[in-house]
């Protein structure tokens, strides 16, 4: 008995082929709805103002700042006929300046560009730069936009309802020790298409599965403002389900999930696909699992009831294939879960029904995306490619290979390549930035 009633809580996970069938269709009908108006969808569909990828005329020297989901990079782009060459410096944000106030966050990257330029040698120099911001943004041009809301791990205060170019710009003033010209700003995803788009024409999607999830692609201007030209839109597709439309597949345990995140009823698809929310779902179904005493015998332990404590590389190295059971029983000791070697196997499976659901629903979600493509441009047939990133598609064992999978299946009429980004998506954002100048300077 006690089996059956752990095999029926992981089944909740197990979507079958027609559930993600609905998904794919919500997910379409949410990029169409988005597309129309936006007050009207959960997907936002925003602007990019991004209309060609790279076609390797792009030369110079260019900033690239990166405010992604673990960390803040400042790179050097330099690119040069047939090559580019990239210096970094990688900086964490602590967690008391993602959720203090804006001017605190700002001046604290402004203070992270100051540091990089005097460590290339370059404080005296005003570069062009690109500002990816991994967050979605209202924009008007391609070097101006507010922030709608944070997601992740962000809540800086005075920050939603800004033009966080204007603010980045502001701390930069205030320091008066450097000076730069920021030209584009972008989302992550649209920096990681560009980037990828570099390498490879047919790139026309942006993916990432990171701490966030989200996609763009280069979308029919006649669709939006009636001219025959492309835009990438950042669909911020991680906020499908947010009027409930996902709620026949959302478990008690997302609802958990969603209950002590900072964002409660935002984000839902994101809550259940990306690498920021994927170990708390685990660990919510160990507690229950555990407090119906299926699991460490039945011994509720502080460590379980503590937030956080399962991030995405521990699931990946849980879900290793090459992993024996007495190292995945290692990992939990070390996490300050002692269990037997059944528990081991337990704990392993609820891993991989969590990760397979999420690389399937992004795989549903992708098949609604390469399918419009295909539609917008009377195909029968798409071959297009994907520039991808985030920690969760690079470092999981098995989540690329079922993403792929499962894009396969569901979207039979196109073929999609995914490509990983080598560089992050910095190189994409110094490729815009090159591509803005240029047209600024005309
Ligand atoms: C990086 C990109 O490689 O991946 C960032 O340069 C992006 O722009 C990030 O935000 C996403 O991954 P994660 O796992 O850090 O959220
Ligand atoms: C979140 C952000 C989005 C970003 C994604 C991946 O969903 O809202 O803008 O692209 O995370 O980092």
């Amino acid at each position: 008995l006690r089996r059956q009633v752990g095999l029926m809580t992981l089944s909740l996970f197990r979507l079958k082929e027609e559930q993600l069938q609905l998904v794919k269709a919500r997910m379409r009908s949410g990029l169409d709805a988005g597309l129309r108006s936006k007050s009207s969808s959960t997907i936002k569909m925003l602007p990019s103002f991004v209309y060609l990828t790279p076609d390797g005329t792009e030369r110079g020297k260019y900033l690239a700042l990166d405010l992604g989901g673990t960390n803040f990079r400042a790179l050097l782009v330099r690119f040069k006929k047939q090559t580019s060459r990239l210096y970094h410096k990688i900086y964490t944000i602590p967690l008391e300046i993602m959720q203090g106030t804006g001017e605190e966050l700002f001046d604290h990257l402004a203070q992270c560009v100051c540091d990089f330029l005097d460590y290339m040698g370059l404080k005296n120099t005003r570069l062009p730069a690109g500002f990816t911001f991994s967050f979605p943004c209202e924009q008007s041009a391609i070097d101006t936009g507010t922030l709608v809301a944070w997601t992740k791990g962000f809540k800086a205060t005075d920050s939603e309802g800004h033009d966080v170019v204007s603010m980045l710009r502001e701390a930069i003033k205030r320091r008066n020790d450097i000076d730069l010209d920021i030209v584009a700003l972008i989302n992550d995803t649209v920096g990681t298409m560009m980037s990828c788009a570099h390498e490879d024409q047919r790139c026309e999607i942006g993916m990432i599965a990171g701490t966030g999830t989200n996609l763009c692609y280069m979308e029919e201007l006649k669709n939006i403002e009636k001219i025959e030209q492309r835009m990438c839109i950042n669909t911020e597709w991680g906020g499908l389900g947010d009027d409930g439309c996902l709620d026949d597949i959302i478990t008690l345990y997302d609802t958990e999930v969603d209950q002590n995140s900072i964002n409660q009823g935002k984000q839902r698809f994101e809550k259940m696909t990306s690498g920021m929310y994927l170990g708390e779902v685990v660990r919510q179904v160990l507690l229950d699992l555990t407090r119906r005493g299926l699991l460490f015998k039945g011994h509720v332990s502080e460590t379980l009831k503590t937030p956080g404590i399962f991030e995405t590389k521990y699931l990946s190295q849980i879900e290793s294939d090459r992993l024996a059971l007495l190292q995945v029983r290692s990992i939990l000791q070390q996490l300050g879960l002692h269990g037997t070697c059944h528990d081991s196997i337990i704990v392993k499976h609820v891993c991989l029904v969590v990760s397979r659901r999420a690389a399937q629903l992004c795989g549903a979600g992708m098949a609604a995306v390469v399918d419009k493509i295909r539609e917008n441009r009377g195909l029968d047939h798409l071959d297009i490619a994907v520039g991808v990133d985030g920690s969760l598609y690079k470092l999981h064992p098995h989540f690329s290979q079922v993403l792929k999978e499962t894009v396969r299946v569901m979207a039979p009429q196109c073929d999609v390549t995914f490509q990983p980004s080598e560089e992050g998506s910095g190189k994409g954002a110094a490729l815009i930035a090159a591509v803005a100048r240029r047209k600024r300077d005309v």
